[in-house]
């Protein structure tokens, strides 16, 4: 599958490589629905992404306001080395082939296009189960689909299709990782690391990092050839407004009132110096047939 020329559907170009998440069987995609051969129809929104979450919704994601804030902190550029290392390090040890990129609990799919940006031959999927993440990521690159998944389900992705997954500051399952892999395939993860953002969590009151979160996600990954091993370190300079985008699209939106962010803000400097400090590692799946044998036991993030 080699990119796009013209203006071709993406969702339509990684429909083969989708599998039903009633039955498993293949898709393919009609006008206005993702089909699988037994008549399980899954309808296309007009946005462009498809919910491919079968049986009840257990986990609903990012709501409206925490997707809009995310995206304003991303847009604003902070993160950017973070995408540049996933970018540079996803091209660097991709397999050959064209495995798709697949983006696990991808959000807005903001890192996802970089990536792409940087694997010119290959097409992306987005992974999420926020409604309003989906329709941002449906728009986020001319090579990406949006597909609405739980990452503690089966995921919606045919084994062997993916020659890079990315996990970026989101859950995963890492048996699903390993079984939608083909042979070679690489997980690209990035993860906060002790210090990250610790200024915002000493004064708005609460992001605490594990310290034994590293050695977590190393051991998760055990029955992988970790190939890289990268720090990001920064220094970022952020206004009122971009501290309030980075607390409202994260866990402490959900733990304070809009006053007492608002009063937690104004008590910051303007701007605040904050520590961004991030783990990106790529590991390699040493499956030979795509058919993840790992444990069923998800990662928590
Ligand atoms: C911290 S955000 C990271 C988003 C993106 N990777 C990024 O760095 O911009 C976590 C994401 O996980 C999604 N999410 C949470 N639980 C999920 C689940 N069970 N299945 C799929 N996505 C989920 C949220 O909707 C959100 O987009
Ligand atoms: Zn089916």
């Amino acid at each position: 599958m080699r990119a796009p020329t013209g203006a071709a559907d993406p969702l339509e170009l990684v429909a083969e490589r989708l599998q039903c998440p009633i039955c498993g069987g293949p898709l393919r995609r009609d006008e206005r629905r993702l089909l699988c051969g037994t008549g399980h129809a899954f309808d296309i929104a007009r946005q462009g992404y498809a919910n491919l979450i079968g049986g009840r919704r257990r986990h609903r994601g990012d709501d409206a306001r925490m997707v809009a804030a995310r995206e304003r902190f991303l847009g604003a550029g902070h993160y950017r080395p973070v995408s540049a290392a996933l970018a540079e390090l996803a091209a660097g040890h991709a397999p050959a082939g064209d495995g798709i990129v697949v983006d696990l609990a991808g959000g807005t799919g903001h890192h996802l296009s970089i990536v792409l940006d940087a694997c010119p031959d290959r097409h992306g999927l987005c992974l999420d189960a926020s409604t309003a993440a989906l329709r941002r990521a449906a728009r986020a690159h001319p090579r990406a689909a949006a597909i609405g998944a739980d990452v503690w389900a089966p995921l919606p992705v045919r084994s062997g299709a993916a020659g890079v997954v990315l996990s970026v500051f989101g859950p995963r399952g890492v048996a699903e990782i390993e079984r939608i892999l083909c042979p070679g395939g690489i997980v690209v993860v990035a993860a906060p690391l002790p210090g990250h953002l610790a200024e915002l969590g000493r004064l708005v009151g609460g992001i605490g990092i594990d310290p034994r979160k590293p050695e977590r996600l190393a051991a998760s990954f055990r029955r992988f050839d970790r190939v890289a091993l990268r720090r990001v370190d920064l220094r970022v300079a952020l206004g009122h407004d971009d501290v309030h985008a980075v607390m409202a699209m994260g866990p402490s939106a959900r733990h304070l009132t809009d006053d007492e962010l608002a009063r937690a803000i104004a008590r910051l400097p303007d701007p605040v110096e904050v520590t961004v400090a991030v783990e990106v590692s790529v590991h390699r799946s040493r499956c030979a047939d795509g058919q993840g044998r790992s444990t069923k036991t998800p990662h928590p993030r």
